[in-house]
């Protein structure tokens, strides 16, 4: 495994982590206007974890199917598409709020404590 590429695909990945949170959050309160640019930035932040993700469980654990991994999976599908509900459903944005924490903790206890 080369260090330097695991280290940056852990960078990218977490990184990518705070910007979707970051964006989600911003739906729940943002401006209509704002939509498409804070759209753009959740969905690329999405991709960039998607992709780093599946090539850090290919680099680190060989493909090797996990449990845990499919809970994040999971969590990632539910937090990638908060932001757009959020514009839709501005009502929800409490119980959204609670969702987007829930989930975002869930993988993030997965990935240090790989229970199953
Ligand atoms: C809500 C979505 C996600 C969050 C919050 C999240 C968060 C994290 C965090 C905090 C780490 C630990 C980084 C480190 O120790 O340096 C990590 C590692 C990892 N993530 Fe994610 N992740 C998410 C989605 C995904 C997805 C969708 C995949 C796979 C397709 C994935 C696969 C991995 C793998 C394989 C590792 C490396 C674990 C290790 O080195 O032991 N993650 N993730």
């Amino acid at each position: 495994m080369n260090p330097y590429e695991s280290n940056l695909l852990h960078v990218l990945h977490v990184a990518a982590a705070l910007v979707l949170m970051g964006q989600t959050f911003y739906a729940f309160a943002a401006p209509p206007e704002t939509r498409r640019k804070v759209l753009i930035w959740a969905g690329g932040a999405s991709l960039v974890m998607l992709l780093t993700g599946v090539r850090l469980w290919q680099m680190v654990f060989g493909f090797a199917p996990a449990g845990w991994l499919i809970v994040k999976i999971v969590c990632w599908l539910g937090l990638s598409a908060l932001a757009g509900i959020a514009y839709r459903r501005r009502e929800l944005a409490g119980v959204l709020t609670w969702v987007a924490m829930i989930l975002a903790v869930t993988a993030v206890a997965m990935v240090y404590v790989k229970p199953f």
